[in-house]
């Protein structure tokens, strides 16, 4: 049995902050003790002596705890919306969506039919994704299968909870990366029963956008997600005007660009829509009515000059929609889910709205867990779920440490570390119990195949918080 058990204060939370309360939308403990064997959550608890003493008692072993003061604990952060060929163009200039899809995303893309290439990008991809404290995301490949056995091979290989699948294209794009909706759907289903369940490995069908994929190729997708319960969806919607004004044109016997998708019975539970910044009221209801989810990807949309996503009208009490963050790479700017946080914060003062620290912190841990219906396993750091966690450094810069002296509370101290923090405030990702993520260590990905024991010294152990 592997057991870790960990010192730090702790956040979590339980319940929406958009719905109730937030004062009791969270938990909060200012010194607390995390333990955690084989992969689970087991104790919760403020740390004492008796505590770990009684900890010990559940789990059969004695305890030896890692202790990371000036720090605190949330569940490892979800990121809704992620497409991992586009981590090799990051920033690429000038261009709008359409344009930025043609000039740049699809040349990038044709790469990933080479294996080797798909291989290369997962490994920095999945890197990247640990260093800034994501432990899941939902992510589009490319159209080519080979992408995917690339992302769910290196994905294994952490032991990450990925959500993932084939892009399908059948048009409107350069021939190398379009399939047929046959095609579409026989690759999709092959890889849907090679890695759906493998492990922590979950598949999302994937259609690109209504744009990009005939009404065959929507039918052959939701035919595949209704035969395969569990699965997921995932697509963009509503991003960009030009893109809308397309596929008005494309698809004009629908009310509605969602209502493309509702038709094609592509919306329910686990279908999760991209951006959705272009919304109305019917729209909002539609998501609410048949559950599904919208990531929100502040640094894209302000990257491509999309537009400001409606956050309170997403979580409008009479009809809230589920809502995740999503970093959107390669049109976003930052795998950091901080900085993603920092961006949602300026598009809410935008739009009229107001994103305090427990919101932003919900929406990036249990609201992304909700959004993809894995609530009752992620996103919380509570008895009986998922040790996945991510230990967030309140002292990580000067500045923070400097501007941490001023904060009176837990969410002051968040807010501060999502408006100056990046990377360099994840001082440890957990992977199922495991730290495969340690920025002090000088290699600081491992395997959790290599994971060294819990009893391993690192320069964080604190001696005094060490029992043997
Ligand atoms: N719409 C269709 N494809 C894409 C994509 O790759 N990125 C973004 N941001 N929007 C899209
Ligand atoms: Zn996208």
């Amino acid at each position: 049995m592997t057991v870790t058990a960990l010192r730090s204060s702790v956040i979590t939370f339980h319940q929406d902050p958009f719905l109730v309360d937030p004062a009791s939308s969270y938990r909060f403990l200012e010194d607390g003790l995390v333990v955690m064997a084989d992969g689970k959550i087991v104790a919760v608890d403020p740390y004492s002596e008796a505590a770990v003493d009684a900890a010990s008692g559940i789990v059969g072993v004695p305890l030896t705890v890692t202790h990371y003061p000036d720090s605190v604990i949330c569940a490892g952060f979800i990121d809704c919306h992620v497409h991992y060929p586009q981590t090799q163009m990051i920033g690429a200039f000038g261009e709008q969506l359409l344009e930025w899809l043609n000039k740049y995303t699809f040349i990038a893309e044709q790469q990933f039919a080479d294996k080797s290439h798909a291989d290369t990008v997962s490994r920095v991809f999945l890197r990247e994704l640990l260093r800034a404290g994501t432990t899941t995301a939902a992510v589009y490949c490319t159209v080519h299968p080979e992408s995917v056995d690339a992302l769910f091979e290196e994905s294994e290989r952490f032991n990450t909870r990925m959500i993932a699948g084939k892009v399908l294209m059948d048009r409107h794009a350069p021939d190398a990366l379009l399939d047929t909706a046959e095609r579409g759907y026989d690759e999709s289903k092959a890889l849907l029963e090679k890695w759906h369940g493998r492990g922590r490995q979950l598949y999302c069908i994937t259609p690109r956008f209504a744009a990009s994929s005939t009404d065959d190729q929507l039918a052959a997708a939701a035919r595949l997600w209704k035969e395969h319960p569990g699965t997921y969806m995932q697509t963009h919607l509503a991003e960009n005007t030009g893109e809308i004004d397309w596929v008005r044109d494309l698809f004009p016997q629908r009310s509605s660009y969602l209502d493309v998708y509702d038709h094609a019975g592509l919306t329910g539970p686990r279908a999760i829509f991209g951006h959705a910044v272009h919304m109305d009221d019917v729209d909002f209801a539609c998501c609410h009515r048949t559950g599904s989810a919208l990531a929100h990807c502040p640094t894209s949309n302000l990257f491509l000059g999309s537009g400001l996503f409606k956050m309170s009208e997403a979580k409008h009490i009479d009809r809230p929609v589920r809502v995740g963050i999503g970093s959107d790479i390669g049109a976003g700017t930052s795998f950091s889910t901080l900085h993603t946080l920092n961006e949602a914060y300026k598009v809410s003062q935008m739009a009229q709205g107001r994103l305090t620290a427990a919101h932003a912190f919900y929406l990036a841990t249990r609201g992304g867990a909700e959004a993809l219906y894995l609530q009752d396993s992620l996103g919380s750091v509570a008895p009986g779920y998922d040790a996945d966690l991510v230990v967030l450094d309140l002292a990580a810069t000067p500045l923070i440490a400097f501007r941490m002296g001023f904060a009176r509370d837990i969410l002051e101290k968040l807010f501060v570390l999502m408006t100056l923090g990046d990377d360099r405030a994840v001082r440890a990702t957990y992977v199922a119990g495991l730290p495969v993520y340690d920025s002090a260590r000088d290699d600081p990905f491992i395997y959790p195949t290599q994971a060294p024991e819990p009893e391993c010294p690192s320069q964080r152990l604190d001696p005094s918080g060490v029992r043997a």
